[in-house]
């Protein structure tokens, strides 16, 4: 495979904006249409978002490395699951019209380019047309057919999974909301400490931000509800044997001591005090 240097440089020669003609040279072959109930800006933030590929996606995606991004899109090289090799992909976006092109620049299916247009549907929600180009037309009708209804099956999965991150985020977003100012508690008591259930996540509202509560490793451990990086939810996340917790969305792992993303991707993760104080567990707002 490739280094670092040579994908850039075969990324190099390419533009970062959406040729006109991008696909006259192309063979369209059929498209996936999807209403999805969220909105134009979690759309526009999913597509942006390359790091939660293989995270979202584990079935079409087993790992993803950054080339390069910015506010044109990404560069990125992707490993497909079951050892499928891997690929380079690019996806350019037009934020302004809500559309965007992916295209394999390297790898299985190279030359096949991908172009999205979202729009905002009379249901309050939007719609998604994904149209599939190849750049040879297939051989026969029914290679056609079957080369079409795969890559609409694996669209309808995709969209299924974004659809679920982009109604989590969005509930994110309305929860950090709907809570701050909320309550100033600087400490909150979850009951008499033997009748806790060890096993259980326990939860609570703290300082304007949801807190879990959870026993591990013979102590009780408070930490937010919600990933420092994008909001993602950790209610679900289990305690690693190091003491790591990753979330869901995109991998990044926060030690349980520290707080501290164990790559320094984002600020750390925001830790809370407990104490057993007449026999009662407390949570305190003031950091450890
Ligand atoms: S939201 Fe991105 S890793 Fe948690
Ligand atoms: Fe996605």
């Amino acid at each position: 495979m490739q280094t670092m240097t040579e994908e850039r440089a075969s990324f190099a020669v390419r533009p970062t904006n959406i040729a006109a003609d991008a696909t006259d040279h192309l063979h369209y072959l059929g498209n996936y249409v999807r209403d999805i109930p969220s909105s134009l800006p979690r759309m526009m933030e999913n597509a942006h978002d390359w790091e939660h590929l293989p995270f979202v996606h584990p079935s079409s995606f087993a790992a993803i490395e950054e080339v390069e991004s910015g506010t044109w899109g990404w560069r990125c090289k992707t490993a497909l699951p079951n050892n499928g090799g891997e690929q380079l992909i690019e996806l350019l976006v037009d934020n302004e019209r809500h559309y965007w092109a992916t295209t394999v620049v390297a790898g299985p299916a190279q030359g096949t380019q991908i172009h999205t247009q979202a729009k905002d549907n009379d249901a309050g929600g939007i719609t998604v047309d994904v149209r599939f180009y190849l750049p040879q037309p297939p051989e026969h009708e029914e290679q056609a057919a079957m080369i079409l209804g795969y890559l609409q099956a694996q669209y309808a999965t995709l969209y299924d999974e974004d659809e679920a991150l982009m109604l989590g985020r969005q509930e994110a977003l309305d929860e950090r909301k709907a809570l701050r100012g909320t309550d100033d508690n600087s400490a909150v008591d979850l009951g008499p400490e033997a009748e806790l259930d060890h096993a259980r996540v326990h939860e609570a509202t703290l300082d304007g931000a949801r807190v879990l509560v959870r026993h591990w490793q013979g102590q009780w451990v408070a930490h937010a509800a919600r990933c420092p990086h994008a909001l993602g939810p950790l209610d679900d996340a289990q305690p690693d044997a190091n003491g790591g917790i990753t979330c869901p969305w995109h991998g990044y792992r926060f030690d349980l001591a520290s707080g501290s993303e164990e790559r320094g991707r984002c600020g750390a993760l925001r830790l809370y005090r407990t104490a057993v104080e007449d026999g009662r567990l407390v949570v305190h707002a003031d950091l450890r």
